[in-house]
């Protein structure tokens, strides 16, 4: 008997600060027509001082075991996918386990960046197709205006603040929920997209605080010219060896980095706009958190039905890159 593991509940949680492109021109050397032009982006959110990505992966995470009508103590295992994690140690999902009440879990955090989501996912799956577990937690959040400098117009001009989450429960439709999944790592590309301070090689110093090297740096040109092959190659690649039909494809959820990255994958597959999840001009880049928290909006706006095939994809830090197929089952 095969077990998939299908999407029993969705949530996600945005912070109220609204952070928009005329606020970005008083602060550096930008405009609203360039940051929309290039990006997509007119606006992003930003939590507040005091508070880290557990305090919106547990929001996630509540109306996510609210929507799948499970308790906390049922979750088995949460896994969160997170490069701002409130501190290195202990976990995120050990502070979201608190935060929720999931007494019987244990948790774990994924470095994936902005494939982080969909490696968490395809981790947890797995402990639901081995028969292992019949309720994870997966929550993908980042407070990215942590880790941005807003004297960086290359940078901050891109990133927000959100989080959200998924259950896991399994099914024993072999035609439902996730039918497969196509993740991939590429090291080399370790000098285009980092944040280099506060790790073991460069420990934090008033050196490193000097040189900025607790921001994000990012080789823009260089990582789009990535990104854009990788997420269209990917999805292109997951959509074909299953033989689906891109016209079948309900909603394709992509990361959130780059309107043009987002177009040229739809375009490749010929989707049309009403088949692409785009949500970026709203909070720009949230790593992790932009698939949840496409899927979860989606979800409650209607945009999905029983029996939907949908396509997830993502490129990111790393390099790392993914895809993913399901189909809906609630
Ligand atoms: O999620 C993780 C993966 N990340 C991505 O997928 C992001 C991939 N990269 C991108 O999305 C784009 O490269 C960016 C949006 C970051 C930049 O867009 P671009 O079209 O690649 O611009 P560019 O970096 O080539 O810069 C073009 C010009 C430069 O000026 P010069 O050198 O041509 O004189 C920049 O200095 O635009 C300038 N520029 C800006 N101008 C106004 C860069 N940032 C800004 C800004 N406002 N915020």
């Amino acid at each position: 008997m095969t077990i998939h593991a299908k999407i029993s509940g969705v949530g996600h949680y945005v912070p109220p600060r609204v952070l928009t492109n005329k606020d970005l021109e008083k602060i550096v050397e930008t405009s609203d027509e360039w940051i929309q032009s290039r990006t997509g982006i007119r606006e992003r959110r930003i939590l507040e001082d005091g508070k880290g990505s557990s305090y919106m992966g547990a929001l996630a995470a509540k109306l996510a075991l609210e929507n799948a009508e499970i308790s906390p103590q049922e979750i088995e295992l949460i896994v969160v996918a997170t490069v701002t994690p409130d501190m290195f140690f202990p976990s995120t999902a050990c502070l979201v386990q608190e935060e929720i009440g999931a007494k019987n879990a244990w948790g774990v955090d994924v470095n994936g960046a902005c494939t982080g989501f969909l490696y968490a996912t395809a981790m947890a799956a797995q402990f639901i197709e081995s028969g292992r577990y019949r309720k994870v937690l997966v929550v993908g959040s980042d407070k990215m205006s942590a880790i941005t400098d807003y004297t960086d117009r290359n940078t901050c001009i891109l990133f927000g603040d959100a989080a959200g989450a998924i259950v896991l429960e399994p099914t024993e439709n072999p035609q439902e929920g996730i039918m497969d999944f196509l993740l991939k790592s590429d090291g080399s590309g370790q000098n285009f997209l980092y944040m280099k301070g506060g790790g073991s090689l460069h420990p934090a110093t008033h050196e490193t605080v000097d040189n900025k090297m607790h921001y994000i740096y990012q080789d823009g040109r260089t990582v789009f010219k990535f990104a854009v092959t990788g997420m269209a190659d990917i999805t292109e690649e997951i959509v074909r060896k299953n033989n689906i039909d891109p016209q079948d494809i309900k909603l394709f959820i992509p990361h959130q980095a780059n309107l043009r990255i987002i177009d040229a994958t739809a375009k490749r597959l010929k989707l049309p706009d009403e088949k692409v999840l785009i949500n970026i001009h709203r909070y720009g880049n949230t790593t992790a958190a932009t698939i949840p928290l496409g899927l979860s909006e989606a979800y409650y706006d209607g945009r999905i039905q029983q029996g939907d095939i949908l396509v997830f994809a993502a490129f990111g830090a790393g390099f790392t890159w993914g895809s993913i197929l399901l189909r809906w089952a609630y």
